[in-house]
């Protein structure tokens, strides 16, 4: 029997339901996601006959794309969210690949009875990656080391942070949603920095020595520190995005709390500097099982 899920996973659930049907067409092909999941992809790079677990696969593209190269190995996919499972088996049956499956679960929670029961077992994959993703789970060192088990002798797995410079507005909003006591959707704070990343695979057991930094995907911006005012109201503006992530922040009487320390962490984050340059580039982690 799985857990129960927590009001966090709940919430997750319902962001990436919302999300499903949409999610593969919200860019085109070159928006961050596809050209992500192209990379992991070619960074997974599955050989003929190996096991690769996808964690967190959503809409399934990198479950797919691994299973072509995998045949005649397979594909697991797990994710929270039921309706992009959905979305990820119709795709399968489309192009009739039948070396993937696709299970519900929770990815922090893989080494229990239902995971076994979905063919999960220890030491059984050449490969597991998890994109777009490990920001929100909750025990992240924990995670990482539940997955270690799961690898085979001399498999790998990845996994994506951003950078301590990238994303900067979703960062001073998650500093926010911590300062008012708001339940955070997503962590950045034991993940952000290159050594804080490379200790959570060595923590696991997992040899570090392929962690690398990803292309900066996409213009981040420039936030200015006398304009962070402004910079939040459009952020607060922007609902499709905002709404699911920082609901709580729309109650009565937190916007006016939220907007001032927003504010006070662009100019933490700028340190001295009157505006501070957003990235979005991520620390690649890629820990390998070596004994
Ligand atoms: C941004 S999407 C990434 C999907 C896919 N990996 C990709 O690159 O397109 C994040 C996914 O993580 C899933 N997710 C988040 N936390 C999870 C958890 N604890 N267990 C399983 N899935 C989770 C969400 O349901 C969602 O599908």
């Amino acid at each position: 029997m799985a857990k129960p899920l927590t009001p966090h996973l709940l919430n997750i659930r319902s962001i990436y339901d919302a999300r499903a049907a949409t999610y593969d067409h919200e860019t085109g092909p070159d928006g961050f996601h596809p050209r992500q999941a192209r990379d992991y992809v070619k960074w997974a790079s599955p050989s003929p006959g190996c096991k690769l677990l996808d964690l967190a696969c959503g809409t399934g593209e990198i479950s797919l794309a691994c299973a072509r190269l995998a045949s005649p190995g397979m594909v697991i996919g797990v994710d929270i969210s039921p309706a992009s499972l959905e979305v990820a088996r119709q795709k399968a049956q489309q192009v009739g690949l039948g070396n993937v499956k696709f299970v519900e679960g929770d990815i922090a929670d893989l080494l229990s009875e239902w995971a076994e029961k979905e063919g999960i077992r220890q030491g059984m994959f050449d490969v597991i990656t998890c994109a777009s993703a490990f920001v929100l789970l909750e025990d992240q060192p924990g995670a990482v080391k539940s997955w270690a088990k799961l690898l085979k002798k001399g498999g790998k797995v990845i996994f994506d942070a951003a950078t301590g410079d990238s994303q900067i507005k979703a960062l001073a909003l998650e500093r926010v949603t911590e300062k008012l006591g708001i339940v955070r959707t997503y962590t950045r704070e034991g993940i952000d920095s290159e050594e804080k990343v490379r200790s959570l695979l060595t923590g696991a057991g997992l040899d570090d020595s392929e962690f690398f930094v990803s292309e900066n995907y996409e213009d981040g911006g420039v936030v200015v520190v006398e304009n962070a005012g402004a910079t939040f109201d459009d952020l607060v503006k922007e609902k499709k995005w905002f709404r699911g992530w920082y609901d709580e922040l729309d109650k009565p009487g937190r916007m006016v709390k939220a907007r001032e320390l927003f504010c006070k962490e662009i100019e933490k984050i700028a340190n001295g500097e009157k505006e501070v340059r957003s990235w979005w580039r991520f620390y690649m982690a890629v820990g390998r099982k070596i004994d």
